[in-house]
């Protein structure tokens, strides 16, 4: 099977590279045309993964002043995705994301089809635009949305290595995603050529501060850090955060259901904690 692989660089982009070691990593601009079509045609992919994205640098912040390269990779590309690989009919797979709602509608938690209710941050807006014009083509691309990836490594972008940094910590409820279930289970989607949106985040909430108090207690007695609340949140940074919950009944109907949040955080530590003796 023949694996292109946009962003493989990036944070989920080299985990997506483990998972298909031979497969193509094209350094290119997914915004430009000629750039991915050129791809597309040298390396004849049967399946494209598109892990690119402007994330921001230290944070989402950066978006709200760089919204052109923000537009460009999370907007101008996948539609320059679906226009190409739709041509060709190639299957393809698009990381979306939890961060285009707020709150827990009720209990429930936001399902597929619920419309996006976060548009504060230009970044959430980015991911929002992109997803809801991909919902319009449930039958060529599988959209991935997962929320505030973590995993047992010291990788920058793991949440549990971001907010080790930090002094004060959010002290609000949300899904999170296990990076490591979310490429089994991303493989179980890929393998039975599933298309459409799926949120794909462990079973339960854990809000960062809690991650920390766990953090304290399996890897750093030493660690000092205050919880904070959104309201706080919202007076030092340049854009407001989702907080969120997701509905996970359209993962379970396919027979896949990542584990409690609690035993993946605990895992998750576990690996940080020896690693770092
Ligand atoms: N990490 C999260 O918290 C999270 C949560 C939910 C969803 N997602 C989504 O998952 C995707 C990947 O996120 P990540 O955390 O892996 O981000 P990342 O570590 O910032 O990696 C992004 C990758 O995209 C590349 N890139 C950016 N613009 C590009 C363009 N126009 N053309 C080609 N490559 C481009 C970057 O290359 P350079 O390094 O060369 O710029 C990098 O390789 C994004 O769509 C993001 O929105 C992430």
């Amino acid at each position: 099977m023949r694996v292109v692989i946009f962003g493989a660089s990036g944070y989920l982009g080299s985990q997506f590279m483990k998972m298909y070691p031979d497969s193509h990593a094209p350094s290119i601009d997914i915004g430009e045309k000629d750039h991915v079509v050129s791809a597309l045609e040298e390396f004849q992919p049967d399946i494209v993964i598109n892990a690119v994205g402007r994330t921001g640098r230290p944070n989402v912040d950066w978006c709200e002043d760089h919204k052109e390269e923000t537009m460009w990779s999370n907007v101008a590309g996948p539609l320059i995705l679906l226009n190409e690989c739709g041509k060709r009919g190639l299957y393809w797979v698009h990381m979306g994301s939890g961060c285009i709602y707020n709150g827990d509608n009720g209990g429930k938690g936001y399902n597929e089809e619920d419309e996006p209710n976060f548009m504060e941050s230009f970044y959430s807006k980015s991911k929002a635009w992109a997803d809801q014009m991909l919902k319009e083509f449930p039958e060529q691309v599988l959209v991935l949305r997962l929320r505030m990836p973590f995993d047992g490594t010291a990788e920058e972008r793991n949440l549990i290595t971001k907010i080790a940094h930090y002094d004060k910590v959010l002290d609000v409820q949300n899904s999170v995603t296990c990076i490591p279930e979310f490429l089994e289970a991303t493989k179980q989607l890929i393998d039975k050529k599933k298309t459409g949106l799926y949120n794909i985040v462990n079973s339960g909430t854990i809000s960062p501060f809690q991650i920390m108090e766990m953090y304290k207690e399996i890897v750093d007695p030493a660690k000092e850090f205050a919880a904070i609340t959104n309201d706080e949140l919202l007076k030092i940074a340049k854009a407001p955060r989702s907080n969120c919950v997701l509905n996970t009944d359209k993962l379970k109907k396919e027979g896949i259901e990542l584990r409690p949040v609690e035993e993946a955080v605990k895992d998750a530590l576990e690996e940080i904690a020896k690693n770092s003796k």
